[in-house]
């Protein structure tokens, strides 16, 4: 008889096929006392077993609710990387470590600290899509979520650093009418989305609401009815009367709008030349396979130096008190 844990019919990573992967995962979930987080980046069948599907800020908040022994994040780095600050003690594993983040590797330590260098006594204020190196060096971290919160809650005469989501940046500045200095990030996947176009599809569907991420470049957020995280986007296609939604957004946030209004329309938000563009290649590292081999091994895990963790602490910390 064949071991089909050990994969006697070599599949996938070595996994028998014969494997129910969402079963076992459910098993190994009880087993090793887990509690499993994913972004609504990750595919539907990940984002269906999770114990908690969120945007960054709601996975922050969760993994430092729940104290679980391991904590199996379905994401990318940075958002394991900030489970681990708030949860050292907890074994922090991840699918693919090579999922990493476009505005994070933008953004090298080193360089950021020059850049701080240049603008000395301003308050530094970091998107959590950055190293934990880059969170040392800052004051409070937002998410796209809280970021116009956490912004206005700085007093108006204390200059501001904001680091490293450019258009973010900017759309908070327009929004708040508070002057940032600002990092020149972005993100690749929601740099990509091509205004043009999604005024072209806005016209075929009349009735039809453009729902943007923040990330999204100025063109595309000036033709968005709403702005908000990939929370804030599920949310507002549920409460709004609208029955059609074009969503400029990482594609993996669909699966949950359909789930929760099924008779409603949502279109992904035209690309440029039409790629296949909107899929965060990180996020899409991880697979089922991969959340059963790190969640049954204990492979991939988050290992942080104890003191940088209590330095990215603590403007984590000054976050979730305001948030
Ligand atoms: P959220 O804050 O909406 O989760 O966004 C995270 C992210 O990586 C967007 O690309
Ligand atoms: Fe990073 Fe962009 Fe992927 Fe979000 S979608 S994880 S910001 S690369």
């Amino acid at each position: 008889m064949q071991d089909l844990a050990t994969g006697g019919a070599a599949g996938v990573g070595g996994i028998d096929p014969r494997l129910d992967l969402a079963e076992e995962i459910d098993r190994l979930r009880h087993e090793r006392d887990a509690i499993i987080l994913a972004h609504y980046y990750q595919e539907g069948e990940i984002q269906d077993l999770a114990d908690v599907v969120g945007d960054s800020l709601a996975l922050a908040q969760a993994a430092a609710k729940h104290k679980k022994k391991v904590i199996a994040f379905a994401g990318v780095h940075f958002m394991a990387e900030t489970a681990k600050i708030l949860n050292p003690e907890s074994t922090v594993v991840v699918p693919d470590l090579a999922a990493g983040c476009s505005l994070a590797d933008r953004c090298p330590p080193d360089e950021f600290r020059a850049f701080l260098d240049r603008h000395p006594g301003h308050v530094v204020i970091s998107y959590v899509n950055c190293s934990a190196a880059v969170k040392a060096m800052s004051d409070i971290i937002c998410t796209s979520g809280n970021a116009e919160k956490i912004v206005r809650s700085v007093p108006a005469d204390q200059p501001i650093v904001f680091a490293p989501d450019q258009w973010l940046a900017r759309f908070i500045i327009k929004k708040t009418g508070r002057p940032m200095v600002y990092w020149p990030g972005s993100c690749i996947v929601h740099e990509v989305f091509n205004a043009q176009q999604i005024a072209r599809l806005k016209v075929q569907h009349p009735g039809a609401l453009v729902i943007a991420h923040p990330e999204c470049e100025e063109p595309v957020l000036a033709l968005a009815d709403y702005i908000g995280s990939t929370k804030g986007l599920l949310e507002f296609s549920q409460r709004s009367s609208a029955t059609t939604f074009i969503v400029a957004t990482e594609a993996g946030i669909l699966h949950q709008m359909r789930k929760a209004d099924p008779a409603k329309t949502y279109i992904p938000a035209p690309t440029n030349e039409g790629c296949a563009c909107n899929l965060c290649p990180h996020m899409k590292l991880n697979t089922l396979e991969k959340l059963y081999l790190c969640l049954r091994d204990l492979t991939n895990q988050i290992v942080m130096d104890e003191q940088l963790r209590l330095r990215a602490l603590k403007p984590l910390q000054r976050m979730l008190e305001l948030s």
